[in-house]
């Protein structure tokens, strides 16, 4: 594990008293290689855990507080592990932003009926934050599987990686899907996660030797995504409702096939049918993804990756102009099979 040099000297300084934690986790962000957006429409995708982290050192502590050192902030804080659902720390201010993962967890846990104990932790991230790598994805499966060490009872990882949503959904407050969590929690040195987000099942599978991931950081944030986003989730919301009318039996848009989609499209707005088209024709295309990677097709899994870009720019519009001029500049380098935006969009990465 490359620990952040940083990191124990801090937990020795500010709760060991000058000895070791006992413990030191570790939760990868993620880059998502194809299948966007269609997490929250039941559909398919394609992560990749990366080897940017969320490293945390911690121990167990006698009292129900969960005191927490944000290096890369200089900020400290602590609150009740108890009193988590009233969004306070120890004396009653409001829980800072950062603050919110981690308590959130704490919440979604106790939820489930599991106990969680006081810790001291000092905690510390490689993931850019706010560049669409999962970094706040990464904090909450770290301190998920932080509890879950410290706690006398078991969890699968599937249902830490939902915990971790819930926390993001109910506590946060962001209405994500279930992707980043799942790739955080799941992550395989070497592989990509086959994922259907509907039924859980997933498979790892394995990258072509010889290939690399590159992720290129355009540097631009969005605070705007959020809501975009949230729009996004209603337009696909509207898209099954109007073409239920026609397909009784679809719960989803990952339940729409392509040639239902060509003869129902008609009956949707614009701008919604649009989006739907994008998901139908997305969750084909990690389907066939997959199946390009089993044989060691690169070449058709990049041509795929480029299409997917173009739909999230043109169907979708989740791109921006740095996004585009990223994409391009790199569709065009010698040696590169395919490039597109990943994550939800608005800026960040390619
Ligand atoms: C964000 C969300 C994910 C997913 C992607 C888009 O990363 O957190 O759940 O919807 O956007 O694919």
């Amino acid at each position: 594990m490359n620990i952040p040099e940083r990191l124990l000297p801090a937990f020795r300084k500010y709760y060991g008293a000058g000895s070791d934690p006992a413990l030191v986790i570790r939760a990868p962000g993620r880059v998502n290689l194809i299948g966007e957006h269609t997490d929250y429409n039941d559909g398919y995708v394609l992560p990749a855990a990366i080897d940017r982290a969320v490293y945390i050192a911690a121990s167990r502590c006698v009292s129900p507080l969960a005191s927490l050192t944000a290096l890369d902030l200089g900020e400290g804080t602590s609150f009740r592990v108890t009193e988590v659902a009233k969004k306070v720390d120890a004396v009653g201010r409001p829980l800072k932003d950062w603050v919110r993962y981690p308590a959130g967890v704490a919440w979604a846990l106790q939820e489930r009926g599991l106990s969680v104990g006081g810790v001291d932790a000092v905690f510390s991230s490689t993931v850019p934050v706010g560049a669409g790598l999962s970094s706040s994805a990464a904090v909450e499966v770290a301190f998920a599987v932080l509890w879950r060490a410290l706690g006398a009872w078991e969890l699968d990882t599937m249902t830490l990686a939902r915990t971790c949503q819930r926390a993001e959904v109910e506590y946060v407050g962001v209405n994500s899907g279930l992707m980043d969590q799942f790739a955080s929690a799941h992550g395989r040195a070497g592989h990509a996660l086959f994922f259907d987000c509907r039924t859980f099942e997933w498979q790892p599978v394995l990258l072509p030797p010889g290939v690399a991931i590159v992720v290129a950081d355009t540097k631009v944030r969005r605070q705007l995504g959020r809501s975009k986003y949230n729009e996004r989730v209603a337009e696909c919301a509207e898209s099954v409702r109007r073409l239920s009318e026609h397909l009784p039996g679809i719960r989803a848009l990952r339940d729409v096939s392509s040639a239902d989609f060509a003869k129902y499209a008609r009956y949707l707005p614009d701008v919604v049918r649009r989006r739907a088209q994008h998901i139908v024709e997305e969750c084909a295309r990690v389907l066939k993804s997959v199946e390009w990677l089993r044989v060691g097709d690169t070449a058709s899994f990049g041509a795929a990756m480029n299409d997917s870009h173009t739909s999230l720019r043109d169907l979708y519009e989740v791109s921006c102009p740095e996004l585009n001029a990223m994409v391009e500049a790199a569709q065009s380098l010698d040696g590169c099979y395919g490039a597109r935006l990943t994550g939800a969009g608005f800026g960040g990465c390619a």
